[in-house]
């Protein structure tokens, strides 16, 4: 048998002169040892320090490949207890499912299945209306039924538009017409439709740093150059941003609850980023993801709402406000836009599921969506207290942002092995450093979620992820 607590000796060929970069070939061949059981499950890697030694290569490049098999959940590091491949491998891919898989890896796994705790992203598993949705969605199929054969429009329904207009003149204070409104099916589809308008490919964008991954690949899969800005406790640093890409077509910020710090843009940064925007006829995209869901005083209203909207495009989702199994966000369109946005939903991305925005437009119709948000505040809002309680001992740096924590750790921790370290656990924080644009701001930290610690798991989910931390941060 095997002395798991020994470190196995990994053979690795290094090719120089290959295509792949060097670390490509550490890490594809530490994961096909790993595969095909050469390196067995819960036993001990070398560290970072011996095999790159061995290979002749630098720390820096071991620490990356051992980063990419920690995000695929194949190993882990337990701080001065070294580095370990999993005891529970994840199911070994095809190479088909491993090719669509791969880009999905880092970002908000898992998929279609319950929430686990400190999950980013997921609203209240167990506060969702489910009885009131039911009964709007059975409505909304009978509804449906009497134009089974007949095209949708593509803004989306013209009752669901209306409601939302109605809906953001209140909460977020924006004067706008229904058909400014259209519907698509979230966020991301909101951005794709906007790039698009935009005809943004070859163009600058400032992206918030850190800022949300998805948006910054976004950018990237449309043929932008993305602009790292730096954030603080003002939200986006606007001044860096003219001196840095003061041309830019694109400013990508979440105005409201910056993600993933949690600060509002300050008055005066609205006023200079407005500004710059129209002095440079650029656009701003405002990600208003959590919207009037602010647990602490009154959300400030959009970026959409002033003087200088008309450079704004303002794109909500209810991925937190309901759910993201409803598929369903909108986009605000500036009136000189709107043309070119409604022809794009026309020919390519018209909005989707009339079921289900039929029911919608019932559930705001009837005032369900305004009392679900309040009801939702409060819950958030006891949640995080109690989870700070908890946490406090554990991570001395924690703070308050959008609907959950963000908490700081030192330099030297390595958040992404934490992460997969804590989905060992049955915990799915999310690391802070992917956030980043550039690796050499990165901070290290965990984004924790609160929504789903609900009485009866938050007591063990709080000291399990103590646990991990305790075995990976040396003292
Ligand atoms: C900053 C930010 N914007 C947008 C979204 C998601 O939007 P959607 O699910 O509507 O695409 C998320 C989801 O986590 C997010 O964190």
């Amino acid at each position: 048998m095997t002395d798991p607590k020994k470190s196995p000796s990994v053979s690795i060929q290094v090719e120089r002169n290959q295509s792949a970069s060097i670390g490509d070939q550490i890490y594809a061949s530490l994961r096909s040892s790993i595969h095909e059981g050469i390196l067995q499950a819960g036993s001990r890697l070398p560290s970072g320090r011996a095999l790159a030694a061995q290979l002749g290569v630098a720390r820096g490049t071991i620490r990356v490949a051992y980063d990419r098999l920690a995000a695929e959940g194949l190993i882990y590091g337990a701080g001065s207890a070294g580095t370990w491949v999993s005891s529970k491998l994840p199911p070994m891919p095809s190479e088909h499912e491993e090719i669509l898989d791969r880009p999905l890896a880092v970002f908000t796994r898992p998929y279609s299945s319950a929430p686990l705790p400190f999950q980013v992203g997921v609203p209240a598993n167990d506060a969702f209306p489910s009885k009131i949705w039911e009964r709007m969605r059975a409505r909304a199929v009978r509804a449906d039924a009497l134009s089974y054969t007949t095209y949708a429009d593509p803004r989306g329904e013209p009752g669901l538009r209306a409601q939302i207009a109605s809906h953001l003149a209140v909460s977020r204070q924006i004067q706008c017409h229904p058909d400014q409104i259209i519907v698509t099916s979230g966020y991301r589809q909101g951005l794709m439709l906007t790039l698009m308008a935009l005809q943004a490919s070859g163009h600058r964008a400032w992206l918030e740093e850190p800022g949300y991954p998805l948006g910054r690949l976004a950018l990237e899969l449309a043929g932008l150059t993305v602009e790292p800005i730096a954030v603080d406790a003002e939200g986006l640093c606007v001044e860096e941003g003219i001196v840095r890409a003061p041309d830019a077509l694109i400013a990508l910020v979440t105005p409201g609850q910056q993600a993933p710090l949690g600060a509002t843009l300050s008055s005066k940064r609205r006023r200079d980023l407005l500004r710059w925007a129209t002095a440079q006829n650029a656009w701003i995209v405002e990600d208003d993801y959590l919207g009037e869901l602010q647990l602490d005083g009154h959300a400030t209203p959009a970026l959409a709402s002033g003087d200088g909207a008309e450079r704004v495009i303002h794109i909500g989702t209810f991925s937190k406000t309901m759910s993201p199994s409803l598929g369903l966000g909108f986009v605000v369109a500036p009136k000189s836009l709107t043309e070119k946005f409604v022809a794009i939903t026309a020919v390519m991305l018209p909005a989707p599921n009339r079921t289900t925005q039929l029911a919608i437009a019932e559930f705001l119709a009837d005032g369900h969506f305004l009392r679900h948000l309040r009801q939702m505040k409060d819950l958030y809002y006891d949640r995080r207290a109690h989870a700070m309680t908890c946490l406090r001992k554990t991570f001395p740096m924690i703070e308050g942002s959008g609907l959950g924590l963000v908490a700081f750790l030192p330099e030297t921790a390595n958040d992404v092995m934490l992460v997969s370290a804590a989905r060992e656990q049955g915990l799915a924080p999310s690391a802070l450093s992917p956030w980043y644009s550039n690796a050499t701001n990165a901070k290290q930290g965990l984004i924790l979620s609160i929504t789903n610690l609900r009485a009866d798991n938050i007591a063990a989910a709080c000291a399990s992820l103590s646990d991990v931390i305790a075995a990976h941060i040396k003292a």
